[in-house]
């Protein structure tokens, strides 16, 4: 059996492709009924022109829920947000101020702890310390934030590596720092393939590590992502945090399209930082608050006794990794005192900067109470699953060479969800028009990817036999009308 042989591609077609295979597989898995968590739009939620749901039906299919295959970009709302969300309304309501502080029976811990609320969950997620960990600003101004900590370039020192085609906000962030530190932009290197054949943006990690060492000796930062954005190649986060420690390298994270999506172990592989959105895979809303991780050897808060040089008698020196800093990351005690000295929260907490939205809190904590219902690692085997299905069905394509090749890596350790699809030129277009009128709800990157990413907390064997039907059509379709436009063409050359 080959190394990465798909568990479905031994099926007999007949079994694979039927209504009855997708449908008993949902039966099967006990993760299924998560999907009732969630609000799923219905196709006719999705094409109706007002806001909210649909209140009167037009078409046949408009009660049909719609084929939602978008986690890597919008996760789905949790049904239990809305009331979440009602609650923090009427604590606001009823008590204002006092929301702050107030124990409410039958309410949400008091915004001013929202902060330590949340971090067991989180923790349990991304493979870390509840001290590790905080929900805080968003995932570029993180970076940000801990760039500023973490990347301290010297002389020796000072360029930063990052993935050739890291989602652009990366690349801003890196070309910033750099400017901000008046480095030259040539001392932003990025991985790109070796070969030419760079369509599927695939990096074996050999080639990682080798760039890597490469430019060692005067590299001071590392930042990659988790899992990519456009290939959905997940990368050997412990192998290459190792290898860049091995050269004396810091090395962060982007995990924007890994949290909640793989399992992951943030303390054990030493990471030194990572930042994410909770807008994907986490299911927090748009723009919602994000988060970090800053291993415990980095949050550490010593105290060191002064010479004498103190501004005050009997003060104590704090030693801490130096940060940009703001009241909420200072020790609890300390903000309302207002003298001006900042005591910083041992780990992850001590990043922080402003007192968080109560509400982006809220709905975080709505989707972590829904993660809460199971554990990553179940997550992960429906996850590999789910995919492993998607694959085998795109790969069946009914009537002779697809015209689309799957540039996600074939090795399920290598991904997670998402598989992403490149069509043959000029088909996007087409197929994406053809499936949202048909309530498929995938994302498009042009000039010719679409990205397909099942969710395993909400996504069904059946969302994928239904996509699958529908895609397939419109690629057939999409084909006949870019023949018969070139033939079109041809002949008007002809006539010419
Ligand atoms: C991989 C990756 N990094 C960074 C970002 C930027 O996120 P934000 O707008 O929350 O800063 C995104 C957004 O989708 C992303 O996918």
């Amino acid at each position: 059996m080959p190394k990465h042989a798909n568990p479905f591609a031994s099926l007999p077609p007949s079994e694979l492709l039927s209504d009855a295979f997708a449908r008993g597989e949902d039966e099967n898995d006990p993760l299924s009924r998560l999907r009732s968590e969630f609000v799923v739009p219905t196709k006719g939620d999705l094409r109706n022109k007002r806001y909210g749901p649909q209140d009167k039906a037009d078409r046949d299919d408009d009660a049909d829920e719609s084929i939602y295959l978008c986690g890597n970009s919008l996760g789905l709302q949790p049904r239990r947000t809305r009331d979440y969300v009602q609650r923090y309304l009427d604590t606001w309501a009823s008590k204002g101020v006092f929301g702050h502080f107030r124990e409410l029976e039958g309410g949400l811990p008091p915004w001013m702890h929202l902060d330590d609320a949340l971090k067991e969950q989180t923790a349990r997620i991304v493979g870390a310390l509840p001290s590790e960990v905080v929900v805080m600003e968003t995932l570029t101004a993180n970076l940000h934030l801990l760039m500023s900590s973490f990347y301290r370039p010297t002389a020796d020192r000072y360029k930063i590596i990052i993935e050739g085609k890291a989602f652009p906000s990366d690349h801003y962030a890196a070309q910033s720092q750099l400017a901000h530190h008046n480095l030259p932009l040539a001392a932003l290197v990025t991985i790109t393939p070796p070969s030419a054949e760079s369509a599927s943006a695939y990096l074996t990690t050999e080639h990682v590590l080798s760039i890597i060492s490469q430019h060692a000796a005067s590299t001071a930062l590392v930042l990659l992502p988790g899992i990519q954005f456009y290939s959905g190649q997940f990368f050997d986060i412990e192998l290459i945090t190792r290898h860049c420690h091995s050269l004396g390298i810091t090395v962060g994270w982007d995990l924007a399209h890994a949290v909640g999506n793989v399992p992951l172990k943030l303390h054990d592989w030493n990471v030194d930082f990572a930042a994410w959105c909770n807008y994907k895979y986490m299911n927090g809303g748009p723009g919602v608050i994000g988060g970090l991780f800053v291993h415990d050897s980095h949050g550490r808060v010593e105290q060191a006794q002064t010479d004498g040089d103190a501004a005050y008698e009997n003060d104590t020196q704090l030693l801490y990794r130096p940060r940009l800093s703001g009241w909420w990351g200072s020790d609890k005690n300390s903000r309302f005192r207002m003298e001006n000295k900042f005591v910083p929260i041992p780990g992850a907490s001590g990043f922080q900067l402003s007192n968080p939205s109560a509400l982006d809190m809220t709905a975080v904590m709505a989707s972590l109470d829904v993660f809460s219902l199971t554990t990553m690692d179940a997550l992960r085997q429906r996850s590999l699953r789910l995919t492993a299905y998607l694959e085998a069905r795109l790969l069946n394509y009914q009537g002779g060479e697809p015209p689309y090749r799957i540039i996600t890596p074939a090795n399920p350790g290598e991904r997670g969800a998402q598989l992403s699809v490149l069509l043959n030129s000029g088909l996007l277009d087409h197929v994406m028009e053809y499936i949202e009128e048909r309530g498929v709800v995938a994302d498009e990157r042009k000039p010719d990817v679409i990205r397909v990413a099942p969710a395993p907390l909400y996504n069904s064997f059946w969302d994928v036999h239904r996509f699958i039907t529908i895609f397939q059509e419109a690629c057939k379709q999409a084909v006949v009308r870019t023949l018969s436009a070139e033939n079109d063409r041809s002949t008007l050359v002809d006539d010419v």
